[in-house]
């Protein structure tokens, strides 16, 4: 009797970590930020970032659609194949006399690639070449961290949801059958 439930107790204690594993993972996964990592962040563009038309996830005017000038072209190593568009993350400039002092951070969405030049060695002008971790921030967003006449600072960023509207909508079949990164599209279905 007592080995059964002994064995019983054991079981229930099992499942509960599992559980406890199980949901810790689930909340994770939705709302905490990811940790702070190091990279670093240039900028492009001039003050109205109308250099940031046009990138790479294919969003055409951003301020039509609405990212206006808090964006981001990512490194390859953070743009992961355009899986990271749409993506935000907050940036603070980090241990550099360029940084503002009193700026918690910025947040940015990632609406471009910045491609690696082999041209340019990776820790003098090739700051996109993999496997750096690289923001080439929009003029305005940059400015909102650090003098932009520091060219290149320390970041530390991290990932975190993003949200307009706190609202998901998903669409099916958005995209036409020839759609790739880069090109922009139009559609009929529209948010509310
Ligand atoms: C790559 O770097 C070279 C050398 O600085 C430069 O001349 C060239 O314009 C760069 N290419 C692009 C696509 O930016």
């Amino acid at each position: 009797m007592a080995s059964s439930s002994q064995s019983w107790s054991f079981s229930f204690f099992f499942m509960a970590s599992i559980l406890a594993i199980i949901s810790q993972q689930k909340v994770a996964g939705v709302f905490w930020p990811s940790p702070w990592q190091l990279a670093h962040a240039t900028f492009y563009g001039d003050d109205t970032a109308s250099a940031t038309m046009g990138g790479a996830c294919g969003y055409g005017n951003l301020f039509v659609n609405g990212y206006g000038t808090d964006t981001a072209a990512l490194s390859s190593t953070l743009f992961n194949n355009g899986y990271a568009c749409g993506t935000c993350y907050q940036i603070k400039c980090y241990q550099s006399k360029w940084c503002f002092t009193g700026v918690p951070f910025t947040t940015v969405t990632a609406t471009n690639l910045c491609p690696p030049n082999w041209s340019q060695d990776s820790n003098a002008g090739g700051w996109c070449n993999p496997p750096r971790v690289h923001f080439d921030m929009a003029k305005p967003a940059f400015m909102k961290i650090a003098e932009w006449k520091a060219g290149i600072v320390p970041v530390m960023y991290r990932r975190i949801t993003s949200y307009t509207t706190r609202e998901t909508i998903i669409a099916w079949n958005v995209a036409p059958a020839n759609w790739q990164v880069g090109l922009t599209y139009g559609t009929s279905l529209n948010f509310r």
